[in-house]
């Protein structure tokens, strides 16, 4: 049973997450994160940017391995995640940047960029403690509705959702890539701490049944129940399902 923690808004639940990691690195200082994109992580970022200043927190052996990653975007591109990450975290945290990994979304080798960034994973020790946000479909990385519990890194097809609901971040909706790299369920299942994040009401459909509903493909999230620790953090407008 996930413990869920309601907050009264995203700052809040950025402080929050972000105390928690800050513990985390200063009790294990080569912590492995695992790092999510999108709008929803970002007040967790920028407030543990500020307690890990604040505190001066050596976060030179600090690693950590983004959940996912468009495929066939130009290095460099503005919205590949390889970009975000480098943008969002990396840089306000002062992270180690050949310590912070994101998935290959080349074409030309995305058939072995999956097991590739499992063995980086499994190298590394495993993740210590996951970032997780939830998009609409129900999906947490890329893992659409469909996506089998024990599935690992691999190449999906994005949903017309999740397209739609990215076309803000481009210039067009056509921009949005059809596809996508990421770490599947069951590799998300192996980190030891899962946090999961969402909110304004737009989430609450997906948080009721990634908390309460049935374990099934069709709601991927609903995978977190599985798991033997699992913090949820929502604001009450996400919560409203529950
Ligand atoms: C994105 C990412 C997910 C993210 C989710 C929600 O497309 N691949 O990792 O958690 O969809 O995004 P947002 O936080 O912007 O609502």
């Amino acid at each position: 049973m996930a413990e869920v923690v309601i907050v009264a808004n995203e700052q809040a639940a950025g402080e929050l997450v972000a105390r928690a990691i800050r513990n985390l690195i200063v009790s294990k200082p080569d912590a492995v994160l695992g790092l999510a994109t999108g709008s929803t992580p970002l007040h967790t970022y920028r407030a543990l940017a500020r307690l890990l200043r604040e505190d001066s927190i050596d976060v030179s052996r600090v690693r950590g391995f983004a959940l996912d990653e468009y495929v066939g975007l130009p290095a460099g591109h503005p919205e590949s995640y390889r970009t975000v990450i480098t943008r969002d975290v990396v840089e306000p945290l002062h992270l180690t940047p050949a310590n912070v990994r994101v998935p290959n979304g080349a074409v030309d080798t995305i058939e072995t960029a999956g097991p590739d960034y499992e063995r980086e994973i499994t190298e590394a020790g495993g993740v210590d403690l996951q970032i997780l946000g939830i998009g609409r479909t129900g999906h947490i990385g890329f893992n659409e509705p469909g996506s089998s519990f024990g599935s690992l890194t691999r190449m999906k097809t994005l949903t017309e959702k999740t397209r739609a609901d990215n076309a803000r971040f481009f210039d067009t909706p056509d921009e949005v890539p059809m596809h996508c790299i990421t770490q599947g369920l069951g590799t998300i299942g192996r980190a030891r701490h899962l946090v999961l994040l969402a909110f304004g009401s737009a989430k609450a459909g997906a948080i009721a049944a990634a908390v309460e509903g049935p374990m099934t493909a069709s709601q991927p999230a609903s995978s977190i129940q599985m798991h033997p620790h699992v913090t949820v953090v929502i604001d009450e407008a996400a919560a409203a399902g529950l």
